[in-house]
Formats: structure tokens, C-alpha cells, sequence
């Protein structure tokens, strides 16, 4: 029998890692544990996938691969599951009590009042109180407020019966995770990571472990808490940045200033960061993030702490009812009625192509326009046939045009940024476009025969 993890220096580690004799068990096999399992896997580990979806447990073991919007892990998926280096379950009991390494890549959401959840990584917590090996590992890859790992999830794995004491008898750190879907296979290559243990010995063996599995920099940081901030602080950047960017590109609306061109020349700037106006931020990211940090401040009872997120948030949040004022104008001005109108949403992913919508802006769109009377159809190459948001979505982009008198860009994947725009309005009822996320440019719009309204142009 080898010896506990817990019990191993770094170089113990290292060649039970070569050996192959540590066994993983990722929790949660979704967008971002899935890919880091079959990575783990791959890389000789022996990984057991654990996940309440037995739909998914059940087609992973049949090697039905589920992200087809990450390239290249198809073929890793099928490597690893046909040699049975990775295998689903659903049996908490059995995965957990067999691994040296637990993975939590559990769901951490918010609810409808933007108060985040964190029930998943909760449940999880307690029934690793139960069943965890002595001497294991556990390390958190979901994203989570600074101190939480200290502050509650380390006292709910040690449970009420005191079986397990962290850094006795189990260890924990964390690992945030960093990947954009849609990239992961080149971010899971590329990215630095953060690594950090509740001491330095389990920060250094957390280190081995990625280092394993992971040809990048391994960043180590002095504790949990800083490393989850580093990961907050990161994505909450971008969501300000582009509620800066899109208040801006309103205010040049108004000014007759097309924003796409400062951005662009404000780019040579070396001290410039570019990011771009559009419909609104959404995603399991950007937005929870901001609320995450912003529901850590509560405890310090100062409303004013962290306004500027605050306010990006509003901003940001108010970008559909933009978008649906821009369809007004246009419409207005082109003597049309939008109530009676139909309009084709293009795109309802959060962000281009990949195939998710959560917190997508378009859902507060098309409710919006569903509820001044258009009649809405939806293309979007990435859900063909599917029913979303109670509309089945359209097959063709061409042939669904006929009887439409506008058109609204929500989302820029790749594949429409090659769009024939003379084809588009002699195809549509109407050839109204309205581009939230600067794919067209004025004149070519205006050559093309369209009546254009571009946000932020
Ligand atoms: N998707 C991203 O872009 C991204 C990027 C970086 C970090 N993250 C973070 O990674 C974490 C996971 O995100 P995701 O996008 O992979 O989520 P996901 O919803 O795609 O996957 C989560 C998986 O966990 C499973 N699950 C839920 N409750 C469970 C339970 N009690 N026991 C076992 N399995 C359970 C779900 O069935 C699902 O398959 C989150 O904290 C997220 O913020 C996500």
C-alpha cells in the first residue's frame, strides 16, 4: 500500500504521480471538469468523474463526448475512455473513498437576487465529511469569495463527528480556475494557474500535482483567499472595463463618434487594454464574479464599498434595454411598426462561438421585444433546431429572412462575420439591421442597401 498524500514530501509525490498510483475523483464534469479530467486522465492518472447528471455520467461511459465546442478533447475523451482511464459514476460513496485527490469543479451560481450560491460546493463539503479517505486532498477549482475555504468549507468537511482534521488528516487548497470555454484546450496549455494550500507543504504538493498534469506556470500563492481574489479580481477587471467602454460607446452614440474606430486608435496606446461595447456581459463569469466580490463586502456593512461595481453592474445590466431603443429609433424613423413586425435575433450565446446561455443578454432582449408585440425567430449556429427561450430556433439564415422586417446581431461568432450583406437585404421583408457588436461598418451597411443602427456607431 503507498502511503497517504498527505504523508508524501513533494519528491514521494512526484514518483507516485510517474508511477501512476494516485487516483483522481473530479466533482462536477461539466464545461470545466470535464476538460480538467480528461487532462488528468490523460495524463495517466487513473479519474473518476463524479457528477449528479446520470444523463451525462450515462453517455460519457458509453463514449458519447458532450462538449463538441471544445475542439480537440473529442479525441483525448475517446483515448481515455476507451483505455477505462476515466469513467463516470454518480456514486459518491464509492469515487471519493477511492481517490487521493478530490477535484471540486461544482457549480457556483447566483440566484435571482444576484445573491451567489454556493449549495452545491456545501452539499458536497458535508458528504465528503463522510465519506473522504484519511490523508487525502481536496483542492476547489470553482470560483469562490475570498475566505471561503477557511471561513466554512474546511469546518464542513471536518463535520460534526470530528473524523477528519485539516492538515491532520486531510488537506485542502485550491486551484481557481481560469479557462475560456470555447479555448479551453489551449488555455488548459498556455494559462498560468494559481496554486494555494491551507500550509505551505499542501500548497507545494498541490503544486506537484498540476505540474504533473500541466505544461504551465504555476503561480504559488500565499494562501486560499489570495489566490480566489486573484481569480476575482481578473474577471471583475473585465466587467468594468466594459461597462466603462459601453457607457462610453452610448455617449459617442450621441456625440456621432463610432466607437469602434477610438477603440482601435486607442489601442497603440502601450497602456491601453482594449475591450468592446456589445448587448450586455454574460456567462457564468463576468457577472456572478462582480456579485461575488460585491456580496463579500456586505459583511463590512458599508454600502458604499465597491461601488465602482456597483455601478459597472447597472451599466452593464442595462445594455438590452439600449439594444431595444436602438430598434425603436430605427424603426421609428423607418415609418415601420415594431408591433407587429418580426425580427431575427442573430446569435443568443453569452459570447462567441461556444454554445452557452447562461446570463445571455439575448434572453432580456427577445423578452423585451416579445412583450412590445414582435414576433421573434432566432438563428444561431450553435443551437440549430433546439428550442430556446420557447422559440425553435431557425435551421437556415437565408431562408428564414422573407417575412422579416429587421434583424438584431446579439451575438459576433466567427461565422457571421463573413455575412453577404446584399444577399441579407434582398433577402429580408424589411432590411432593417441593428449590430450591437460592431461586425458591420456604416457604409458598408449603407452599400449593402440596409437601414443600419450600429451600438456605439
Ligand atoms: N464555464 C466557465 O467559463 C468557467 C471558467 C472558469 C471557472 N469556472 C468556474 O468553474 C466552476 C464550474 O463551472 P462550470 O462552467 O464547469 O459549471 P457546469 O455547470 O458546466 O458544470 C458543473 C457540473 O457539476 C455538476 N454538479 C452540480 N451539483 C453537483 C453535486 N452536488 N455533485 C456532483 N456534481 C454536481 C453538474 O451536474 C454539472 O455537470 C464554477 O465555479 C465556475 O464559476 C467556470
Amino acid at each position: 500500500m503507498i502511503k497517504q498524500i498527505l504523508e508524501m514530501n513533494a519528491e514521494e509525490l512526484k514518483t507516485a504521480l510517474s508511477s501512476g498510483s494516485i487516483t483522481i475523483c473530479i466533482v462536477g464534469i461539466g464545461r470545466i471538469g470535464l476538460p480538467t479530467a480528461l487532462s488528468f486522465a490523460n495524463s495517466g492518472l487513473f479519474t473518476i468523474g463524479l457528477d449528479v447528471n446520470s444523463e451525462l455520467v450515462k453517455n460519457i461511459n458509453s463514449g458519447i463526448y458532450p462538449l463538441k465546442d471544445e475542439p480537440e478533447y473529442d479525441k483525448i475523451f475517446e483515448k481515455v475512455v476507451s483505455e477505462k482511464k476515466f469513467i463516470a459514476t454518480t456514486n459518491i460513496e464509492e469515487s471519493v473513498s477511492k481517490a487521493d485527490v478530490i477535484l471540486l469543479s461544482l457549480p457556483t451560481p447566483m440566484d435571482s437576487n444576484n445573491i451567489p450560491d454556493y449549495s452545491a460546493l456545501r452539499l458536497v463539503g458535508s458528504q465528503l465529511s463522510d465519506h473522504l479517505q484519511e490523508g487525502s486532498l481536496v483542492i476547489v477549482e470553482s470560483t469562490i469569495e475570498p475566505g471561503f475555504v477557511e471561513n466554512e468549507l474546511i469546518s464542513i468537511i471536518e463535520g460534526s463527528n470530528k473524523r477528519l482534521n485539516v492538515e491532520k488528516n486531510f488537506g485542502i487548497g485550491v486551484c481557481p480556475e481560469t479557462a475560456n470555454p470555447g479555448e479551453i484546450m489551449v488555455d488548459f496549455t498556455k494559462l498560468p494557474r494559481l496554486v494555494a494550500g491551507v500550509n505551505q507543504k499542501i500548497t507545494q504538493l498541490i503544486y506537484e500535482i498540476y505540474h504533473y498534469v500541466f505544461p504551465v506556470e504555476l503561480i504559488k500563492m500565499p494562501n486560499c483567499k489570495t489566490a480566489n481574489a486573484v481569480k476575482l479580481t481578473t474577471n471583475v477587471f473585465r466587467d468594468i472595463n466594459i461597462a466603462f467602454i459601453n457607457e462610453l460607446s452610448i455617449f459617442f452614440e450621441k456625440l456621432g463618434i463610432d466607437t469602434f474606430t477610438v477603440l482601435e486608435a486607442a489601442k497603440s496606446k502601450y497602456n491601453f487594454q482594449v475591450h468592446y461595447p456589445g448587448a450586455g456581459v454574460g456567462g457564468p463569469c463576468l457577472p456572478v464574479n462582480s456579485y461575488q466580490l460585491l456580496n463579500s463586502a456586505k459583511t463590512f456593512g458599508d454600502d458604499d464599498m465597491l461601488s465602482i461595481i456597483k455601478a459597472s453592474r447597472k451599466v452593464n445590466e442595462s445594455m438590452p434595454e439600449h439594444v431595444i431603443k436602438l430598434i425603436q429609433n430605427v424603426f421609428s424613423e423607418s415609418n415601420r411598426e415594431l408591433g407587429n413586425a418580426t425580427i431575427m435575433v442573430l446569435g443568443i450565446s453569452y459570447k462567441p462561438n461556444v454554445k452557452d446561455i447562461q446570463l445571455t443578454p439575448a434572453k432580456p432582449i427577445i423578452e423585451k421585444l416579445k412583450n412590445l408585440g414582435v414576433k421573434i425567430k432566432i438563428f444561431d449556429p450553435f443551437y440549430k433546431n433546439e428550442k430556446i427561450f420557447d422559440i425553435t430556433i431557425e435551421n437556415d439564415l437565408f431562408e428564414n429572412l422573407s417575412d422579416c422586417d429587421g434583424l438584431v446581431i446579439v451575438t459576433n461568432h466567427d461565422e457571421f462575420s463573413s455575412i453577404n450583406l446584399k444577399l441579407l437585404a434582398s433577402k429580408m421583408k424589411f432590411p432593417i439591421i441593428i449590430d450591437t457588436r460592431g461586425l458591420i461598418k456604416k457604409d458598408n451597411a449603407k452599400k449593402a442597401g440596409l437601414v443600419f443602427r450600429g451600438l456605439g456607431q
